[in-house]
């Protein structure tokens, strides 16, 4: 019998080598320690030197993923990248499937922003389910330092940089136990990082546009109020798709954005904080690599063990929105 079920079984994670604190914010923008902490529960964060690339951090965090899963990467059948930051614009996948010397797997990227590992998830799970790939790497990688304004104190103290890996694997019983995504297009101008077009007139009736991307720009406000009432929705729906309640989760793994939005989340969900588990003091909103971080962490502390349950959300820019309930482990 072909298994079509999902299971989880190994995790990963990696940052540049330098981070930088709240106190070394205050020498770029005028802030302070005290500010960035008590809006947002951010200390320090890591940020690539221009020498760290992303298929540097990502492959690192794949490798661990494929070593806690027991698996090579010749037997990687799919490579799924979540990142708003490729090194390359066409897209960073196979350059990790190239340094991973994963010669059968097919790889591209994907991009939901902040979402993006969520949608990865479900994304690998429906090539799993169809029978079509048995061993999927999902790696979740940003290096949005590379985009941030870093005169801008509302947006530079959030970011840092990061990958996080899993390794998921067709399975007998299935652990990703439900799911649901969703997008708004129509409040895309409150977080987005914009291409503007410059013409370059070709001939006389043709001009093309070669313009560049901008900084990451936000509403910060409108962010946060999104963030509070679209999350809570959302693991409610996707708990439901489960046939579970908050009561069977043993742990919330938010997107780590701010620790006011973590707090706000749990509260409305009535989840209590000691099943929430926080590590943005030391990393900062990392995008796309927030949740496997978080999760790669927690595993390896032994927080998170076998069987336990975990309602993940990540939400952000697009405006998208998403989460998954799954069981950890085989
Ligand atoms: N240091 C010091 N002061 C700062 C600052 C900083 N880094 N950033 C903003 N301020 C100032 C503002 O200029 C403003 O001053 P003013 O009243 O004189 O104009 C004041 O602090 C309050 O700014 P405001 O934007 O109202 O703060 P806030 O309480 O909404 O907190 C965020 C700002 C960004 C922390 C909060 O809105 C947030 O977390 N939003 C969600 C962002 C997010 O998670 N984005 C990513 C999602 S994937």
């Amino acid at each position: 019998m072909q298994n079509l079920g999902i299971a989880i079984t190994g995790s990963g994670s990696a940052v540049p080598e330098t981070f930088l604190n709240n106190q070394g914010m205050t020498e770029l923008v005028d802030t302070s320690d005290e500010w960035i902490t008590t809006r947002t529960g951010i200390r320090q964060r890591y940020l690539a030197s221009c020498h760290e690339s992303l298929t540097q951090i990502a492959s690192a965090a794949a490798k661990q993923a494929m070593a806690m899963a027991g698996i090579t990467a010749q037997e990687i059948d799919l490579i799924l990248l979540a990142t708003s930051t490729p090194d390359d614009l066409f897209g960073s996948a196979c350059q990790i499937q190239g340094e991973l010397g994963a010669t059968r797997a097919v790889a591209f990227d994907l991009t939901a922003a902040c979402s993006g590992f969520v949608f990865g998830m479900v994304t690998a799970a429906q090539y799993i389910r169809t029978g079509v790939f048995q061993n999927v790497l999902l790696i979740g990688a940003d290096i949005l330092s590379r985009w941030v304004d870093w005169q801008d104190r509302r947006t530079c103290v959030l970011f840092g940089d990061g990958a996080g890996a899993v390794v998921l694997q067709a399975n007998q019983s299935d652990r990703l136990l439900g799911f649901e995504l969703k997008s708004d297009g129509t409040q895309n101008s409150n977080l987005n990082l914009t291409y503007v077009p410059q013409c370059q007139q070709l001939t006389a009736d043709l001009a093309v546009s070669t313009g560049n991307f901008q900084f990451i720009s936000m509403n910060g406000k409108e962010v946060y109020k999104f963030a509070v009432q679209k999350v809570p929705e959302i693991i409610d729906k996707a708990l439901f798709r489960a046939q579970l309640t908050v009561e069977d989760i043993d742990w919330l793994l938010l997107h780590q954005a701010n620790q006011r939005i973590l707090d706000a989340v749990a509260q409305r969900l009535k989840i209590p904080e000691q099943k929430v588990i926080s590590n943005l003091a030391s990393y900062g909103n990392t995008s796309a690599a927030s949740i496997p971080l978080a999760l790669d962490e927690a595993v390896r502390e032994g927080k998170i063990q076998n069987n336990h349950i975990i309602a993940a959300s990540g939400f952000g820019a697009g405006l998208t929105w998403g989460s998954v309930i799954f069981q950890w482990g085989k």
